[in-house]
């Protein structure tokens, strides 16, 4: 009888335990961000889960009554299988309600699939091959498209003069959507494209594409590719050898002149026009709060820029959406919640499109100049309401 009574009790205490643990994570909503934490690649995680604190640390972590508990997982670089693998563990070990981050197409494209068949929604928070958010009705995107981002260029490009334009970018979904977008826009404007090159993913040597390029004789080039070690090679390669002597300008989508990247690439960039949905010199209440907590959070290591903006934007897109569900973690109220969202951002108010679920932004186009001494991307005219033209 003794025996059974301890044994009923501790069964008792077993079950209440459990009940207790119920409760706990039913008031925790975790997010599994999968990103690149390390390799060639590493800021655009460290960005990205930058931002995300940004935001923890101005606005609190609870939402809808639910905390929130962040599980950061690294595909080490550009590495569909890790983060299809990264994925398939985040959701059945560590049971994440929301799958975060991805800073390359790659990672995002071998994720849709999971996410659709776990019914997780998925937050895009930079990759930007325009096709990604048809790939599963659960991803969001919060960052950007390289069409959304590529055709302003073009036609402040073909409106200001500019006849005759090489293009150049990196051989894979971003790049491959930035020329095209490009070349549509540009040539629709009456512009001419000289010719075209994509250089690899991995490791590209800019130098024989540069001595094309300059033998060509175009106005300008375009450019498109992932910013880091191959950005800074391509700008030391152009001054190098002598393109920007010979009077070829450049021109881009903001990838080329990131915030995170701007001062390694030093002066060679003064006067690169770009076009592009964020920049640490936007001038807004909302951007110097944003830079003043990310400072305060981050340090001083990295300056924010786009990527940081947009892990930013997901973390708020997702309290709000946890605020409108009660905090509930359905799917399909995270994903109604989601949809026509707005949010005033540090770029400028910012829209999620009901029927896409892709961004909707204003477009701005900077110049590079000197601002108390540093680097800045200086924004000197826009295009609002921008929607991915290929959609
Ligand atoms: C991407 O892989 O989708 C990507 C990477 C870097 C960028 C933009 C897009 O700056």
């Amino acid at each position: 009888m003794y025996i059974l009574k301890r044994a009923l009790r501790a069964l008792a205490a077993t079950a209440l335990m459990l009940v207790a643990g119920a409760c706990l994570a039913q008031g925790t909503v975790k997010i599994g961000v999968i990103a690149e934490f390390s390799g060639p690649f590493a800021d655009y995680g460290g960005q990205i889960l930058a931002g995300m604190k940004t935001y923890l640390k101005q606005n609190g972590d609870v939402f809808g009554g639910k905390k929130i508990e962040l599980i950061t997982k690294d595909t080490t670089g550009a590495a569909p299988d890790i983060a299809k693998r990264l994925a398939q563990e985040v959701i059945t070990r560590d049971n994440v309600d929301i799958l975060a981050g991805f800073g390359l197409t790659p990672n995002a494209m071998a994720v849709a699939p999971v996410a659709t068949e776990a019914k997780k929604p998925m937050v895009i928070m930079n990759a930007a091959t325009s096709i990604i958010t048809t790939k599963s009705p659960y991803i969001v995107r919060v960052s950007h498209t390289l069409p959304q981002d590529a055709q302003p260029i073009a036609q402040w490009a073909a409106k200001n003069g500019v006849k005759r334009v090489f293009t150049l970018v990196s051989d894979y979904g971003p790049g491959i959507d930035a020329e095209a977008a490009f070349i549509k826009a540009f040539k629709a404007a009456g512009g001419e494209i000289v010719d075209s090159v994509r250089t690899p993913l991995a490791n590209p040597d800019f130098a024989p594409f540069l001595q094309r390029i300059k033998d060509s004789k175009p106005e300008a080039i375009f450019v498109f590719l992932p910013p880091g070690s191959q950005t800074i090679a391509f700008i030391k390669g152009y001054e190098e050898r002598g393109l920007k002597q010979a009077g070829i300008k450049i021109i881009a989508t903001g990838d080329l002149t990131d915030d995170g990247v701007l001062e390694a690439m030093g002066e060679p960039t003064l006067g690169i026009i770009t076009s592009f949905h964020y920049s640490a010199a936007h001038d807004s209440p909302e951007n110097t709060a944003f830079k003043k907590a990310y400072i305060e959070t981050n340090g001083t290591r990295l300056r924010p820029n786009f990527m940081a903006a947009a892990g930013y934007d997901g973390m708020a897109a997702i309290a709000e959406a946890l605020k409108k569900t009660q905090g509930s973690t359905d799917p399909e109220k995270l994903m109604a919640a989601f949809k026509g969202m707005k949010i005033m951002s540090p770029r400028g108010p910012i829209m999620i499109d009901p029927e896409t679920r892709d961004v909707v932004q204003t477009v701005y186009i900077r110049r590079v100049e000197k601002v108390n001494g540093g680097l800045y991307n200086v924004e000197f005219d826009k295009f609002p309401d921008q929607k991915d033209p290929g959609k």
